[in-house]
């Protein structure tokens, strides 16, 4: 995979660099902006060479065409802010305000394309239509680099196919982000720890497949536990359950069993009839959930459980939140259990999405992790041991 540095001289040089602004709004406020922050080196990179930088990025999932709440205005305002220098904004993507914009670039400037999923080839399963975006979109640059790390998982024109138009590279976060993967998939050093929470275990089958192979222990929290609980033999009240998965996690609990794989389970969890900020709470044994009661965290004696099936770990990955733990009285077993993660004395890598999301809300160090992905989808499907389309077509 080429880096930035084997581009030859950016002097001048229209660079269309792929990001992944795709950050939570509430009207205009960002409410995490996380994404635009790991996108800043890069373009500094690019600036600092002379580059005229072209962002392109997506906001949300628009139906291709313009709708004003999936406006990247608002991110081209905060990605001033933190570049500390303006950032042209296009109104549109390939059109007039995008070519007048480009144009209009001094060496070292950046634009902003308005989002990229305002035009419907963006996505189209069709290749001869993505194609045909990709080569209006190459027609703004003269080099592309892919640093959306969050979007190599999906075939899309300014992801996949513009890579195939022009001179490529892999900018400083896609490099980071596959570096901090393939360690941890191609290379763990032991033990080798998972802890996986969120709520549907439906989104992690794929990964507890994968990881089933390769690991020493695998810790479950989070709304996805109860199906394994249940799995058990336990009542779980109003918990979270698919009952459809029930067979596939009793494969689960037999394969972990025979290859020697630990399978951690909570056995403890703090209940409530409602999820409410203000609602009353107890702690229950995992194995009496009372059927009127909903498990929203896991409990003190399962975050004790936890900290101690981490504490001599080499190599930790983390996805997906203990709890709801956007409410406070259900947010400790996610704190406690990412302190742990963070006490790692080695290395640590939080997936995207919501546990990087856990991170921040709750007002923990980043710095104490090895690595906090951006990606979200994509760190599953790097996880499920995926080949993934952005990736690939950057090693041509
Ligand atoms: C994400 O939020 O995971 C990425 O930006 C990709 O977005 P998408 O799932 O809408 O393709």
């Amino acid at each position: 995979m080429r880096g930035i540095d084997e581009l030859g001289d950016l002097r001048g040089q229209r660079v269309l660099l792929r990001s992944d602004l795709n950050v939570p709004l509430d009207g205009d406020t960002i409410t995490d902006d996380g994404r635009v922050r790991a996108s800043v080196p890069t373009i500094q990179q690019l600036t600092a060479a002379g580059a005229r930088v072209v962002v392109m990025a997506h906001l949300g999932r628009p139906k291709g065409t313009p709708e004003a709440k999936y406006s990247l205005a608002p991110v081209a305002k905060r990605l001033g802010e933190l570049l500390g220098a303006d950032v042209a904004f296009a109104a549109d993507t390939v059109g007039e305000s995008a070519r007048k914009t480009v144009a209009a670039l001094a060496d070292g400037e950046v634009a902003l394309l308005e989002n990229l999923r305002f035009d419907a080839r963006e996505t189209s399963k069709d290749d001869a239509e993505r194609g045909a975006f990709a080569a209006e979109l190459a027609e703004l640059g003269d080099l592309f680099v892919s640093d959306g790390f969050g979007v190599v998982h999906r075939k899309q024109a300014s992801v996949y196919d513009l890579a195939q138009a022009l001179p490529h590279a892999a900018g400083l976060l896609v490099r980071a982000e596959t570096q901090a993967f393939s360690k941890v998939l191609d290379d763990p050093e032991r033990p080798y720890v998972v802890v996986l929470g969120g709520s549907k275990v439906s989104d992690k089958l794929g990964v507890i497949d994968n990881l089933l192979e390769k690991v020493d222990r695998l810790l479950i929290g989070g709304g996805m536990a109860f199906t394994f609980l249940k799995a058990q033999g336990y009542e779980v009240g109003g918990s979270l359950l698919e009952e459809d998965q029930l067979d596939t996690v009793r494969e689960y609990l037999t394969r972990a069993a025979d290859r020697g794989v630990e399978l951690v389970l909570p056995v403890d969890v703090v209940v409530a009839a409602d999820i409410s900020a203000d609602a009353a709470t107890s702690v229950v044994p995992a194995s009496a959930i009372p059927a009127d009661q909903k498990g929203l965290d896991i409990g003190p004696a399962t975050i004790e459980l936890f900290r101690g099936k981490l504490a001599d770990a080499k190599t930790v990955v983390w996805n997906g939140p203990m709890g709801v733990f956007e409410l406070a009285p259900f947010a400790e077993g996610t704190r406690q259990v990412a302190i742990a993660v963070s006490e790692v004395d080695g290395t640590s890598v939080v997936g995207g999405g919501d546990s990087a999301a856990a991170v921040r809300q709750l007002g923990l160090d980043e710095d104490a992790f090895t690595h906090i992905s951006t990606g979200g989808g994509v760190s599953l499907e790097l996880l499920e041991g995926k080949e993934l389309p952005g990736l690939t077509v950057l090693e041509s």
